[in-house]
């Protein structure tokens, strides 16, 4: 039985990544080699959607590759690759687009959030059609399944949806995938503002990023708001902030809340500060090491890369070529 074939992308734009894209989506990235053939994607192309500056892009989507390496994407397992080096991402979006309406385009909530700061008239149409390149960046592997938050789910319909248009139009050509909300993910919650999720996008404060300095990192975790109270139980309602911290503890040191609920029985929130900076420690220090060790070394990086593209565009190119046919190139 050949293994599923799964595709998943990350957007460069950080810099570095957080322990939310960690433990909410990287680390299965890492654990789905196992089970499946996978394609992963810096997608560097959805990067420039938004305003962007050249040299930072650039930078960041080498640092973010060298971050998945680092976590554990092993490239003789898995394809791994940056977008812009695949053509046929783009090749496949265009017939996409022409086969995507702008009803259903208009109703993707994420471009009405993500518009919302320029008003619509200001977004750039890239921003507005992000979710076909989308597709096509799927349907071009015909990857079975989509390991994605529940965030995606209306652009994987929408990918359903013209796969199964495609298809009836021109033939059987694209396999439909399936979400995969991928198991034993956990959402991590920002330090300062532990009703909202940990993100890039709020102050830096209450965002964990994996390659900043470990003092930084140790300061961040102490200055995290806790509760109310002096116990260290988890109560996702009446102790967002606490509960934050046990579950970023237990998702790294694989000891279960329960567990460390009696661990820290007749301690206070001092304590869980001091020994979850000490595991987030044992768990970056490494990755922080190998990302740099893998940056001092762009061309042995860039070769890297260059075979997952190769690879990627062995598959990518039968795609646009049966389809290219079919639609009447
Ligand atoms: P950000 O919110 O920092 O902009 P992205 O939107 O680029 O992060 O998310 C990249 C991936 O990381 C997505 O799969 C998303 O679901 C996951 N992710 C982001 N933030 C978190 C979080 N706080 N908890 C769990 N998963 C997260
Ligand atoms: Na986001």
């Amino acid at each position: 039985v050949p293994l599923p074939r799964v595709l998943s992308g990350i957007q460069p734009t950080a810099g570095s990544f957080h322990l939310g894209n960690y433990l909410g989506a990287l680390r299965q990235w890492v654990a789905l080699q196992e089970t499946a053939e996978a394609f992963y994607c810096v997608v560097d192309q959805h990067a420039i959607t938004m305003d962007w500056d050249p040299e930072e892009l650039r930078r960041n989507t080498l640092t973010a590759a060298a971050q998945l390496l680092a976590l554990g994407v092993d490239p003789a397992r898995s394809t791994l690759f940056v977008q812009s080096h695949v053509p046929e991402h783009v090749q496949l979006s265009w017939v996409m687009e022409c086969l995507a309406r702008f009803g259903e385009a208009s109703r993707m909530t994420q471009f009405k959030d993500k518009s919302q700061r320029e008003g619509t008239a200001g977004a750039s149409v890239g921003l507005f059609t992000y979710p076909v390149l989308q597709a096509a960046d799927i349907l071009v592997y015909r990857a079975d399944e989509v390991p994605v938050g529940e965030d995606q789910r209306q652009h994987l319909e929408l990918t359903r949806d013209l796969a199964t248009r495609f298809n009836g139009r021109f033939g059987e050509t694209f396999t439909v995938p399936s979400v995969r909300i991928p198991e034993g993910g956990a959402k991590v919650l920002d330090l300062q503002s532990p009703e909202k999720k940990m993100s890039k996008s709020l102050p830096p404060a209450g965002c964990v990023f994996l390659l900043d300095d470990p003092k930084v990192t140790a300061k961040k975790i102490r200055s995290a708001v806790t509760d109310t109270g002096r116990e260290v139980v988890a109560d996702p309602e009446g102790k967002p902030g606490v509960t934050n911290l046990l579950t970023i503890h237990s998702a790294l040191s694989g000891r279960s809340v329960g567990d460390l609920e009696e661990h820290f029985a007749g301690r206070g929130y001092g304590d869980l500060k001091k020994e979850l900076a000490e595991v987030v420690a044992d768990f970056v220090t490494p990755v922080r090491q190998r990302t740099q060790e893998l940056l001092d070394d762009p061309a042995e990086l860039q070769r890297t890369l260059a075979q997952g593209a190769a690879r990627a565009r062995e598959v990518a190119g039968r795609t646009v070529a049966d389809v290219y046919d079919k639609v009447g190139f």
